[in-house]
């Protein structure tokens, strides 16, 4: 069951960059991509999608009709940047694109892992990188992100909004058999479900069964259960107690903003949405940062290491180590950008990634 990789001899990649820093910081992942792809004789075939903040304003189209058919059907992964631009303040085009591909290609394992590469960016006292070394897996498809409520009585004093929190027993189940199958698997021998089921009774109850049925599977593996707000607590009192972790929609991109910060910050996390066998889709976890769009402050390292989840994906293991390593070698010697101790612009930190790269 456990499908994280599907291996496939060629890597032709739609991408699609977005918005804000999701643009600079894509190039370097590409770049790095075409790297490992001439060294290890792999035929490279990136295709660029325009679908950004600035399409939507000039044409309407967030994505055009048929958009996701093509990405599933003649594509073998999918990169993308980050989306949100202060002109588009309902992010429609964010909420088409991205939602759009997690829902309509039913991309629902969020894969987060939270690896500080060097005790430099380890901001916790007394605990080094080699402490910080586990992986949260979100659920991607339900929770409060399907958009299921709504407003009366809008804008006036008697407003009400209500904004739903959807559980299947099919989608809570399938996400955490993924994270016991990858523990099992990659010899992790313990997962962590983390939820609200104080607060959130009806939720909550389906998971902590559906986690309890599932963990039966499992003998080898130690299974337990933290509160959301206990769990952020214990990821900062001691990381080292967590190997896997499996929440929610919501908990999941809360925790793992959390665990950016244990890795040296929002620049440095990577993700992969994937479908077990299907075609998936990989972005860096942080957003677009207007601010730093086109001034070569954004670090592309979490986008790099992204690159290196799609070539895990597509069974390309070795050169995924490979990419990490440079990676690390990078912070190690300074060869970063500013937000992780450096003086390199956006594209020096690509190419100094490039300069690192080693395979045996
Ligand atoms: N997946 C996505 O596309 C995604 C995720 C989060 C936020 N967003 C959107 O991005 C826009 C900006 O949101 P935000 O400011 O809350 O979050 P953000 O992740 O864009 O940036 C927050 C801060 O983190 C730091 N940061 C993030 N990425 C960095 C990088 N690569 N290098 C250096 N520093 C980096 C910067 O200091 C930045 O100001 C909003 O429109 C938001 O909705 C998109």
């Amino acid at each position: 069951m456990y499908g994280h990789v599907i291996v496939r001899g060629r890597m032709k990649i739609a991408v699609v960059p977005g918005d804000g820093i999701g643009v600079d910081v894509t190039a370097e992942a590409v770049k790095v991509l075409d790297r490992v792809a001439r060294a290890r004789g792999i035929p490279f075939e990136p295709v660029f999608f325009p679908w950004s903040a600035d399409h939507y304003l000039k044409t309407g189209i967030t994505i055009p009709d048929g958009g996701f058919d093509d990405l599933a059907s003649n594509y073998d992964a999918i990169f993308m940047g980050a989306f949100g631009d202060p002109r588009v303040p309902d992010m429609k085009h964010a909420a088409d694109i991205l939602l759009g591909a997690r829902f309509r290609l039913d991309l629902y394992v969020n894969y987060r892992p939270v690896r500080c590469l060097d005790d430099r960016l380890c901001p916790l006292k007394g605990f080094g990188a080699d402490d910080v070394d586990f992986v949260v897996f979100r659920e991607n498809t339900e929770g409060s992100y399907v958009g299921a409520g709504g407003h009366l009585k809008k804008g006036t004093p008697d407003e009400v909004a209500v904004q739903e929190d959807v559980s299947t027993r099919k989608g809570v189940e399938r996400i955490i058999r993924y994270a016991f199958e990858y523990a099992r698997a990659r010899g992790r021998r313990r997962v962590v479900m983390s939820d609200k089921s104080n607060a959130m009774r009806f939720v909550g109850d389906l998971w902590q069964r559906a986690f309890a049925d599932v963990a039966k599977d499992y003998p080898e593996i130690e299974a337990s259960h933290l509160y959301i707000d206990a769990l952020c607590m214990q990821m900062v009192k001691d990381p080292r107690q967590f190997e896997v972790i499996v929440t929610n929609n919501m908990f999941g991109d809360i925790a793992t903003d959390l665990g950016a910060a244990l890795q040296g910050g929002l620049g440095m996390a990577a993700s992969g949405n994937i479908h077990p066998g299907r075609v998936s889709m990989f972005e860096p976890v942080h957003g677009s940062a207007p601010k730093y769009a086109g001034t070569g402050r954004a670090n592309p390292f979490g986008a790099i290491l992204t690159a290196g989840l799609l070539l895990d994906h597509l069974g390309r293991g070795a050169e995924a180590v490979a990419v990490e390593a440079a990676v690390a070698a990078c912070v190690r010697e300074g060869a970063a950008t500013a937000d992780v101790g450096g003086s390199l612009s956006t594209s020096q930190a690509g190419d100094a990634v490039c300069q690192r790269l080693r395979f045996d």
